[in-house]
């Protein structure tokens, strides 16, 4: 790793702490007024500081006493995963994801959800799925977890990891992938649907380097989303370095860059191989980096000891195996300490723009204006696959704002509906109505919202007509 002072992000620090969360500083800090843990010290500019937990280890006294004292957020680092909250389909199996959630709630701690749709950590029936069954099982999947957590969780990992590594900036091939283009943007509507309050965050690895293919990927996609009205809020960097893959000069860069999209960004599960003051140096570095950035909204490390870690023999964490503090927490601690910007905290809404939809895959769109009190459009665009298809339907309001909606459109014979998001029906086959939910009845003016639908067969020549109520 060649990084020396001079590589080092210049960062303008606040010398001011924060008076909105001067309460929960002022319980931890010390006779000079610093902050003497990890979430404390990171409170005072509004952030988190968080950690991996694994179930197995909230038995052991020195591990939860760390926990306890030091973070304020908590990631399960697999009791959440597809695998062990789906272990046969439609059977779940929430025990150990329960013990981690129980804990951190129970000590006044929040939660980040990890993962909700992954390539990887499938359980064995969900790697043999393929198609339109796979399609409706991750959409099964991320309603049934995101609702039994709903109103428990901070900010899920809706999608992991579906991006390529290498030059190409598309999408990592997977038997998701293979379900259509938008299975990310249908896995955010789903999440939404099923808890509206989370922060919905997509995450990944090896996009910290702002020059990278693999970055400039993710981005492009953030910033499609956010065009349309797909439902994110934040974008996850897990930030695993090491030698080959070090803490890029650029960091600051991309995670400001990020963040001017609209969305929060979180640092998800930082870990830093090496050892001494190389790596205190490292995890300072990213500190300020995401102290610098005001909606970067806090820092995960993944795990707690070095003995924690996935890849433990790089000592890649903050305390060593004996649980005693590193030179590395001393760095955070004390950049935490010297401040930065205060972040901003925001949900953002489900569909709220008026730009053009972008078509990825095979797309066919129609739209049909019907009068209303106020009037309004209805337009489908419909992704198709060998065995079904996704529908999304945009309304948009006309002169006058929206308070309701129903749109009414005819399924070809022989295709089902399978399931939907937020909208509510009549039925799955023939004729269906649709009406609003709660949270997108009210549309201004000339803006726009959108629910989906999955169906076996054919999805083409849908005709939505719109009518306010
Ligand atoms: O619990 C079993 C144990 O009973 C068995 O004896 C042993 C034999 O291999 O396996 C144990 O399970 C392992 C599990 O970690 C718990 O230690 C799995 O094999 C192993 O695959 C699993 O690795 C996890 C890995 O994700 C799987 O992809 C790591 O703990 C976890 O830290 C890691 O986390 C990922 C994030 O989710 C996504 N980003 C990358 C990150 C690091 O790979």
């Amino acid at each position: 790793m060649k990084l020396t002072a001079k590589s080092v992000s210049r960062v303008a620090l606040a010398s001011t702490l924060v008076a909105a969360t001067a309460g929960a500083v002022l319980l931890a800090a010390s006779p000079a007024g610093a902050a003497t843990t990890l979430g404390a010290s990171a409170q005072q500019s509004g952030r988190y500081f968080g950690t991996a937990v694994a179930a197995n280890k909230l038995s052991d006294s020195t591990y939860v006493g760390i926990l306890n004292r030091e973070f304020d957020m908590v990631t399960a680092e697999n009791e959440m995963k597809i695998d062990a909250t789906e272990p046969n389909q439609n059977q779940f199996s929430f025990g150990n994801a329960d013990r981690i959630v129980n804990h951190a709630i129970s000590q006044g701690k929040r939660v980040r959800g990890h993962t909700l749709a992954w390539y990887s950590q499938q359980p064995g029936w969900m790697q043999r799925m393929e198609g339109s069954a796979l399609r409706q099982a991750m959409i099964n999947h991320i309603t049934q977890v995101a609702s039994y957590y709903k109103g428990k969780i901070y900010a899920w990992d809706v999608v992991n990891e579906a991006f390529a590594d290498g030059s190409s900036g598309g999408r990592r091939d997977s038997n998701l992938q293979r379900t259509g283009n938008d299975w990310i943007e249908v896995a955010f509507r789903t999440a939404r649907a099923a808890d509206p309050n989370a922060k919905l965050c997509y995450n990944d690895y090896n996009t910290d380097d702002w020059t990278h293919a693999k970055t400039q990927g993710v981005y492009r996609m953030v910033q499609d989303f956010k065009q349309r009205g797909v439902p994110i809020d934040c974008v996850g960097f897990q930030s695993h370095f090491n030698p080959q893959s070090p803490v890029p000069s650029n960091y600051q860069t991309t995670l400001q860059n990020f963040a001017n999209l609209g969305v929060d960004v979180q640092i998800t599960e930082l870990d830093i191989e090496g050892s001494g003051s190389a790596q205190a140096q490292n995890y300072q570095r990213v500190t300020q980096a995401c102290l610098a950035v005001a909606r970067c909204a806090g820092i995960t490390v993944w795990g707690i000891r070095d003995s924690d870690s996935w890849r433990s023999s790089g000592t890649p964490l903050l305390f060593d195996g004996s649980g005693n503090k590193k030179a590395a927490y001393t760095a955070v601690l004390d950049a935490l300490n010297a401040g930065g910007t205060t972040t901003t905290s925001t949900t953002t809404t489900t569909g709220t723009t008026t730009s053009t939809t972008t078509t990825t895959t095979t797309t066919t769109t129609t739209t049909t204006t019907t009068s209303g009190p106020g009037g309004c459009t209805a337009s489908a665009s419909v992704n198709s696959w060998a065995e079904g298809f996704v529908a999304t339907i945009r309304v948009t309001a006309g002169s006058t704002p929206l308070n309701g909606w129903t749109v009414t459109l005819t399924l070809p014979s022989g295709s089902t509906v399978t399931g939907s998001w937020n909208a509510n029906r009549s039925g799955n086959t023939g004729t269906i109505q649709w009406t609003n939910v709660s949270y997108n009845g009210n549309v201004a003016a000339g803006q726009s919202t959108e629910f989906g639908f999955q169906g076996t067969g054919v999805g083409t020549g849908l005709s939505p007509t719109c009518s306010a109520r």
